[in-house]
């Protein structure tokens, strides 16, 4: 910020101050009065660089400012309510506002607000990897902090390779993803990512990343598909064999898929599809990496995605509700014989990232598994799951509604132009229906959730573990208003 920017905003605050709060210098001091939305529309506009968001939009309209959250709320700082149906970014299980969570923030910062897990350890996290691997599947005992998802995925990555090139496979360096599946946007994960839009910028990205097909359901096509012998969990693994076999099953070191496929619209597994791909990693001695970074943390009613689907990876990547956002952190868990080649006297992991396992977001993380088992918000999922199923599908009968999928507190709607023909949108009309119709839309009308074009046009849904009937209610409601003006929008355009 210049001198003279740094004057101009004195001169306006003293000017709020003392002529519109009457207030004098000393009390605007000790009460700690908020900047008003226009002067926060004025600094942000100069200043902050959004991530993932077309800046240029705000040349000539504000930008949504959030002051706070309570629950399943958040408010802006024209003081209006919204519910926030994505939980932040797929993040805030135990909804906003728990004084409980940023006590034990503050209790620890008091306490040890920062020490590095690199030589040394602290209680936080001790603890808190201790409470991980008992609630992990199996013999995933192991655990490794990061800061974000982006950085489990990387830490997963990396160990991969590191462990077999340390176990005499150092030829074992590629890894399998799924087409449109998001793995973060560090340069590691982000050339695992299926999504060519936010990968192709930035070549030449990491080699080794090969894509197959994912579990669409709705529009998937797989080379099998001519077989109808073959169930569809069957095909979509057998995709994932295909590749391995293509690539050579000795140059191959991991499958990273999440439970339920975010991007591209809440993309459940088929029946016995896990089941299926553990049996081939297995067959050919490669590591399956669930990459929960969503699905972890109650969003599917468990506290992880494998324990829903009823298989043992060998690695988990998690972040966001682990701490429900109340500080940042990520995690990634290993099954016990991926340390073994690193309990040698000289071996080491050759990674870190200095917050890794910050004693903040331990304490934070801790209080809030505290939270999801003492208010059972799991059961909560579980219990309120079909409902929420049944509201949304509900929607079918508007027109464009084509797919309604998902599974506990993470759906997704899937629009077409055609439903008997599933006719998906033109890359034009997508971008008119979400980011001149309904992104802003919805949002006036009170409703955050994702709009997203990575694919098909979708809405995507993840509210607060804490909702209940009412609040799934209300989206649902917001939604069927907001879907059946895009027809009418769409008729007239
Ligand atoms: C499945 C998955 N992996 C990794 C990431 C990256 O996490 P982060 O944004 O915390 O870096 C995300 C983010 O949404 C994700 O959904």
């Amino acid at each position: 910020m210049s001198r003279n920017d740094q004057l101009d905003l004195t001169e306006n605050w003293k000017f709020v101050c003392t002529e519109v709060f009457e207030l004098t210098e000393f009390e605007r001091k000790i009460w700690d009065i908020s900047m008003t939305n226009n002067e926060l529309q004025t600094l942000a506009k100069k200043h902050l660089w959004m991530n993932f968001t077309r800046m240029g939009s705000f040349k000539d309209q504000d930008m949504p400012i959030i002051t706070h959250g309570e629950g399943c709320y958040v408010y802006d700082t024209h003081g209006k309510k919204y519910l926030d149906g994505l939980a932040g970014l797929f993040v805030t299980q135990v909804g906003h506002g728990r004084k409980r969570l940023a006590d034990a923030a503050a209790k620890q910062a008091e306490k040890l607000a920062f020490f590095p897990v690199w030589s040394y350890a602290h209680e936080p996290a001790i603890r808190l990897a201790a409470r991980l691997a008992e609630l992990a599947p199996g013999d995933l005992n192991r655990v490794f902090f990061t800061g974000s998802g982006s950085e489990a995925v990387e830490a997963a990555l990396k160990l991969v390779r590191q462990y077999f090139a340390e176990t005499g496979e150092p030829q074992r360096y590629k890894i399998i993803s799924r087409n449109l599946a998001y793995h973060g946007t560090t340069m590691g994960a982000l050339s695992i990512n299926g999504v060519s839009q936010i990968r192709n910028k930035f070549g030449p990205l990491v080699p080794g990343a090969i894509h197959v097909e994912n579990t669409d359901s709705y529009r998937g096509r797989h080379w099998t598909d001519g077989d109808t012998s073959l169930s569809f969990g069957k095909k979509c693994a057998l995709d994932i064999e295909r590749a391995i076999e293509i690539e050579g099953p000795e140059t191959v070191a991991a499958v990273f898929l999440e439970p339920v496929q975010n991007s591209g619209g809440c993309l459940v597994p088929p029946e016995g599809y896990f089941q299926e791909v553990r049996k081939i990693c297995d067959k050919y001695g490669i590591k399956l990496v669930s990459d929960e970074v969503i699905c972890a943390f109650g969003r599917l009613g468990y506290m992880f995605g494998a324990e829903r689907y009823d298989y043992l990876p060998d690695i988990i990547t998690c972040a966001k509700g682990l701490t429900s956002g109340y500080a940042p952190m990520g995690a990634m868990i290993c099954r016990d014989h991926l340390m073994e080649p690193f309990m040698e006297e000289q071996a080491t992991f050759l990674h870190g990232v200095t917050f890794g396992g910050h004693p903040v977001s331990c304490a934070v993380a801790l209080e809030n598994l505290d939270i999801l088992e003492e208010e059972d918000l799991l059961g909560n999922v579980r219990k309120n799951e079909a409902l929420f199923r049944e509201l949304l599908e509900g929607l079918y009968d508007i027109p464009i509604v084509g797919d309604v999928r998902g599974d506990g507190y993470f759906f997704a709607i899937e629009l077409v132009k055609d439903k008997s023909t599933k006719e998906p949108f033109s890359p034009e009309e997508s971008e008119k229906l979400l980011f001149e119709f309904l992104s802003p839309r919805l949002f006036e009308a009170g409703l955050m959730c994702r709009t997203d074009d990575r694919g098909s046009p979708l809405i995507q849904l993840s509210p607060p573990l804490v909702a209940g009937p009412d609040e799934l209610r209300e989206i649902v409601d917001i939604l069927r208003v907001v879907i059946t003006e895009a027809v009418e929008v769409l008729k007239n355009s």
